[in-house]
């Protein structure tokens, strides 16, 4: 049996108080903490939503340094997980060319883009291309899920041929009594996966961690398991390692 702990970072929540259209003040941020870390979450990601055609990242980074402030009243590190800066960038043309510095998932270098609320078009996979091919960047695309939902599989197949990615999978799609696979239309071995909980609030989508974990002890979702294994460690030493040296930020 697997370490019951061995997937233990949340890489997309929306906690900070006031940023978006989560958490909507300090008690609701600081109760979905307490949940995270009873659920096994170690580490967390702060990756409230970004949108670059509507807010300058100045603008941005300077409201959520204000709003983590507020959160910190009620921060209690020996009942809640670490916490970590980043951000859901929202996929846009413009990004191509896009500084990205300070919006990474904090220490790691790893941007989350999410795909955006359109039809598909040409236009998404050339940035993809671009930042990771010209820019060498390393791309974590934001509930994966939801993309094989609102995605033709054909241009599905084509995101999953992006071996360099790595695809962030919400708690949401192991809901339910059984536990089924988000991806079996898909030949996906091999890939990298991490979990995240897009946490908005305590009730509808509060966290939810412990019980999408458990589900991967299916034999069905070994595959995802195995590889939000290999992923969550090996990002959780390079936080280890960066943060040591990083003097930014929160941690
Ligand atoms: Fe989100």
């Amino acid at each position: 049996m697997p370490d019951k702990n061995s997937i233990n970072i949340d890489f997309h929540s929306h906690i900070l108080p006031g940023m978006d259209d989560g958490a909507a003040n300090t008690e609701i941020s600081g109760k979905q903490l307490l949940m995270l870390k009873k659920q096994g979450v170690e580490k967390v990601f702060l990756t409230s939503h970004f949108d670059a055609r509507e807010e300058s990242k100045k603008s941005f980074i300077s409201r959520r340094e204000a709003s983590y402030k507020e959160l910190l009243s009620v921060y209690d590190p020996d009942n809640m997980p670490q916490l970590f800066f980043g951000s859901e960038i929202y996929m846009t043309r413009n990004l191509k060319n896009f500084d990205f510095e300070g919006l990474e998932l904090q220490h790691t270098g790893i941007v989350l883009i999410e795909f955006p609320r359109e039809p598909y078009g040409p236009w998404m996979a050339d940035l993809l291309e671009s930042l990771m091919f010209e820019r060498k960047m390393t791309v974590m695309i934001a509930h994966m899920n939801r993309v094989t939902a609102a995605y033709e599989k054909s241009v599905c197949r084509n995101i999953f041929d992006y071996q360099d990615l790595i695809f962030q999978i919400n708690t949401e799609a192991f809901r339910g009594i059984f536990a089924r696979d988000p991806f079996k239309d898909y030949s996906v071995s091999g890939l990298k996966f991490v979990i995240g909980t897009d946490t908005h609030d305590v009730s509808g989508r509060a966290p939810d961690f412990d019980r999408a974990t458990k589900k991967l002890n299916s034999p069905a979702l070994a595959y995802i398991r195995r590889s939000a294994e290999f992923m969550t460690a090996k990002i959780g030493r390079r936080i280890e390692k960066n943060k040591k040296e990083d003097k930014n930020g929160i941690n």
